[in-house]
């Protein structure tokens, strides 16, 4: 027995994986992060089933729980946001299973990012613009590795995917700014993407913080920066891939000679 960490996706209860919502049926204990997850899809759960908010628990608690009910014979489900792998703080609950000689197993789900890129219509990695997406997070009380600064990371001018910034904002465009990347680069916000009341705003370095100020926003907002998000580049059919083009050959088709 072991306890399956499921990631539920960004919020749309139809976007969590079939693997994820079986076990979810099945569980006899399923503890959620009450802040980020749908309650509609934890009201997907066995009526008999015990479910537990997470939001006002220690760290210390939430394991015991767990551990104990595994124990128990119980199939033990911990419901994370979007993509359990990212800033899902899953590693501490993992420590503390495996020194309680808990096994777990994770499931992966559908990440912001790409919930958010999806409401975009937006591909992140397009072809001679940018092959490149860094996912990462604006400093705030939770301090980020020196190597790792914002301004280092833009540096790359690829596609830059903020967690956990919509505060941040005035901090995150100074540091685009001073990496070199023009006041007019597109970026877009999508505040609560996959669920009713989603937001989308396409905005440019230079006006961000005026466009989230307006617009009220100041959490649960995925930021996504760089030239992929120009709201114009369908219109402009100026990047293509290789994959399908004529004269490319690859493994399941050969080129075409002129
Ligand atoms: C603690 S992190 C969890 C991220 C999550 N594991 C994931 O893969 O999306 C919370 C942050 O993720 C982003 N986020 C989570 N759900 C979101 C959604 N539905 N729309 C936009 N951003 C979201 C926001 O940046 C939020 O501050």
């Amino acid at each position: 027995m072991k306890v399956y960490i499921i990631g539920a996706g960004p919020g749309d209860p139809d976007l969590i994986t079939v693997k994820g919502l079986k076990l979810l049926q099945q569980a006899d204990v399923i503890l959620w992060t009450d802040s980020l997850v749908n309650e509609a899809l934890i009201n997907r759960a066995k009526p008999d089933a015990e479910v537990l908010k997470t939001a006002g628990m220690t760290l210390e608690e939430m394991v015991d729980i767990m551990a104990e009910r595994v124990k128990q014979g119980k199939v033990v489900v911990r419901v994370h946001t979007g993509d359990p792998a990212v800033y899902g703080a899953i590693l501490e609950q993992m420590v503390l299973l495996k020194q309680q000689g808990i096994e777990y197993e994770i499931v992966p789900g559908v990440s912001s990012v790409f919930a958010a890129a999806a409401a975009l219509g937006a591909e992140l990695t397009v072809p001679d613009l940018t092959q490149t997406l860094i996912l990462t997070r604006a400093e705030g009380r939770t301090p980020v590795p020196e190597r790792e600064k914002l301004k280092d990371l833009a540096s790359h001018h690829c596609t830059i995917a903020l967690f956990l910034s919509a505060t941040l904002v005035k901090k995150v465009v100074e540091d685009f700014l001073a990496a070199g990347w023009r006041p007019d680069t597109p970026v877009a916000v999508v505040y609560r993407a996959s669920w009713p009341d989603q937001k989308i705003i396409h905005s440019t370095l230079e006006q961000l913080a005026d466009d989230m100020r307006e617009n009220g926003i100041r959490s649960h907002a995925m930021i996504l920066a760089g030239w992929a998000l120009d709201p114009e580049i369908t219109d402009k059919n100026q990047f293509r891939s290789k994959l399908y083009d004529a004269a490319f050959t690859h493994r399941f088709r050969r080129g075409v000679s002129s």
